[in-house]
């Protein structure tokens, strides 16, 4: 990859094995939205709203990225989210990535294990796992779930670590037979690998814990054997360096430990790494974040960026960059050679023509939280169906921004 600071999110690039004609991703995104399984117990199924869903928001030569899919029951803890194990849900998803195939989009699947974010009940009475037995803090409810106390999770053996690798092989080797593009790893936002790297959760002292080096294995390791199973241009890596999922993640030497990270993940010719601004929050402001992570400022800088993991990253592993961009910022971290693709979430959440709308400067309709996670009754409303849309007003994006 030519890395040149004349770019715009309409110019291509190449990623993986997917020739791209612009740079507009859509983040992964939870959504809750698909069909028990009658077959296979504890599991969720693709459907044919799902697959309207993905089409309306596939544009040809564009990026979709799927919403997080567990690798296996255990991976497993919420309702209504398809996994790459079973029969029927490869089945589901060959389906709508050949629709997303047959409009010229790519589509890449999102891997994901919770860990300790789940509950025993939502895994057949298994004990939920994690890095060390340090629990998540509160209750954990969901809609159709009473919410109740998180349990102490098992710290994860050896043998654990081996068999959820395997897991993630196996999951990765289904997405690509089922047709997708390539598959990317969540080791962000507070679930599995993410509870290895935050050394307020892990407490280990074997080799995976107690050091830089140490707490960065198992999610390094993990795609090695990805690299080996699929090739290393299908596989990629979302990493959140400025996470704090609900005050919980809060590990020392973030700077160095994700520096470090992205300096490793860059030797393997990934697809591209995936890194979220440090902006996004689901709790705090913009500035608040900015003040709460002010230890990570590199000498030179105001404000932190991921400008230090670009630089780890090198100029030859293509970085997404998502969290808080709009049509006015969406050239931003392209201009200034931080980032070379952007991905929307909430604003692809309610514009499913959110591409042609950045192209012909619409504006952009509101999202509703209240309808980001199912399992509803009436599923398609705030997913494929708007009934109460309201416009944003031109130059008013950012306040439409906060305004959810
Ligand atoms: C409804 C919703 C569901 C999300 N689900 C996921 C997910 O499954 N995997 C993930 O890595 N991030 C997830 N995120 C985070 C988004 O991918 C994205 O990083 C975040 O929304 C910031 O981008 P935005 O400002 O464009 O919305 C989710 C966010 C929202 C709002």
């Amino acid at each position: 990859m030519t890395k040149t600071l004349d770019v715009d999110i309409w110019t291509p690039i190449k990623i993986g094995d997917c020739r791209l004609t612009h740079r507009v991703v859509l983040a992964p995104l939870t959504r809750n939205r698909g069909s028990a399984s009658e077959k296979h117990p504890l599991t969720w199924v693709p459907n044919d709203l799902m697959k309207k869903y993905y089409v309306e928001r596939a544009t040809p030569g564009g990026l979709l990225i799927t919403e997080a899919t567990p690798v296996s029951v255990r991976a497993s803890g919420l309702f209504g989210i398809p996994g790459n194990f079973t029969d029927e849900q490869l089945e589901g998803w060959r389906f709508i990535v050949s629709a997303v195939h047959e409009k010229g989009g790519f589509i890449f699947s999102q891997l994901w294990h919770q860990g300790r974010t789940t509950h025993s009940a939502l895994i057949g009475g298994q004990q939920p796992q994690s890095s060390s037995n340090v629990p998540m803090q509160g209750t954990f409810g969901w809609n159709g779930f009473e919410a109740r106390p998180f349990e102490v999770p098992k710290p994860m053996s050896k043998d654990d670590i081996i068999d959820t690798q395997n897991d993630f092989v196996n999951a990765a080797k289904n997405a690509i037979s089922a047709g997708f593009d390539g598959i990317e790893i969540h080791a962000g936002n507070g679930y599995l690998f993410d509870q290895f790297l935050h050394s307020n959760i892990n407490t280990r002292t074997d080799e995976y814990g107690g050091s830089i080096e140490n707490r960065c294995r198992f999610v390094l390791e993990t795609v090695e054997k990805l690299c080996k199973a699929i090739g290393a241009s299908k596989v990629a890596v979302r990493l959140t360096p400025f996470g704090m999922l609900f005050g919980q993640t809060f590990g020392e030497n973030r700077l160095e430990q994700w520096s470090y990270l992205c300096r490793e993940l860059s030797k393997f010719g990934l697809a591209y790494v995936h890194l979220v601004e440090p902006r996004f929050d689901e709790l705090k402001s913009a500035s608040e974040k900015q003040e709460t992570l002010k230890d990570m400022l590199t000498d030179g800088e105001e404000e932190v960026s991921l400008k230090p993991f670009r630089n780890a990253l090198g100029p030859d592993t293509p970085l997404i960059s998502a969290g808080g961009f709009g049509p006015e910022n969406a050239n931003e971290g392209l201009g200034n050679g931080t980032s070379d693709l952007v991905a929307f979430g909430r604003y692809f959440v309610a514009n499913p023509d959110l591409v042609a709308r950045l192209k012909s400067g619409e504006p952009l309709y509101k999202w509703d939280r209240s309808r980001f996670y199912g399992p509803f009754e009436d599923n398609e409303i705030g997913y494929t169906v708007f009934p109460h849309r309201e416009f944003a007003k031109k130059g008013d994006i950012f306040k439409a921004q906060l305004a959810d």
